[in-house]
């Protein structure tokens, strides 16, 4: 199978600070692949990469290639906005724009152009629906975001990013701000979610890894260790380094 996204030899600099050190990865379509590895390994900036997040910071330098669907998303002349309907991201804290629910997730579409009514609440619904938070929604879409509870506000921020239609949702720490019952949902979310995108998710929670992924990759110190299926990946690593990490041994 053609991967969606693949990352070759890509080298990131924050000023003289190496983050990424040559990172080569095929990533599958409509599979969910979870990125761990200690803090500061270069999870987020690699991410970040992926819908070209650090061209907003001044001190970044990129070398080598992402591509998506064949192409790279660093050649002149790329469309970053068209790229960014494509490739959605959800963060770790939920980040509601201080609007009415409705307008939190018509935003998207707007800013696309999209002024038809009947067609934006259309998209709302079926947005909502997608993250599953339409039932406790549907009466209350006139009032504030910032109203919702936090797992609520999340799942909000999962319907803001389907609104506009995106092929990859990248996840960074998305449910490690949650209770786990919140947390739970979202998971599940992640699990319907995968039959319609492409899910790239970064996560500290060993368990959740190994419960949602399909594939796994090792980062340590801004190079991906190890890459594989992630049954594999955590009952049989083939690098010392991964068992030790997945067996708690350091991180
Ligand atoms: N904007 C930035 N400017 C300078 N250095 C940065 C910036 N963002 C990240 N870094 C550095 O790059 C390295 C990788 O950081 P990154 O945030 O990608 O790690 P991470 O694996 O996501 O860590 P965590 O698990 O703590 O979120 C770290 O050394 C970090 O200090
Ligand atoms: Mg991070």
């Amino acid at each position: 199978m053609a991967p969606i996204i693949r990352a070759e030899r890509l080298e990131l600099y924050y000023g003289t600070h190496p983050a990424l050190r040559g990172i080569t990865m095929d990533l599958p379509a409509n599979q969910i692949t979870a990125l761990i590895g200690p803090s500061g390994c270069g999870k987020s900036t690699f991410l970040r990469t992926l819908d070209r997040m650090n061209d907003l910071v001044p001190t970044v330098s990129i070398r080598g290639r992402v591509l998506y669907r064949g192409e790279d998303i660093y050649a002149p002349g790329r469309d970053v906005t068209a790229l960014r309907k494509q490739i959605g991201m959800v963060f770790q804290k939920a980040n509601p724009f201080p609007m009415s629910i409705y307008d939190n997730v018509a935003y998207g579409p707007r800013t696309h152009g999209i002024r038809d009514r009947g067609r934006l609440d259309a998209i709302v619904e079926e947005s909502l629906r997608g993250a599953a938070i339409w039932d406790e929604v549907r009466d209350r879409l006139k009032k504030s975001a910032l109203g919702l509870s936090g797992g609520q506000q999340q799942r909000l921020c999962i319907a803001r990013a389907l609104a506009v239609e995106p092929d990859v949702l990248l996840m960074d720490e998305a449910t490690s701000a949650l209770d786990p019952i919140s947390a739970a949902r979202i998971e599940e979310l992640i699990l319907e979610l995968k039959q319609r995108y492409t899910i790239i998710m970064v996560t500290h929670n060993l368990q959740q890894a190994a419960r949602v992924s399909d594939r796994t990759a090792f980062f340590l110190l801004g190079e991906v260790i190890e890459y594989g299926p992630t049954g594999q990946l955590f009952s049989m690593p083939r690098d010392k380094r991964t068992e030790e990490y997945i067996t708690g041994r350091f991180g």
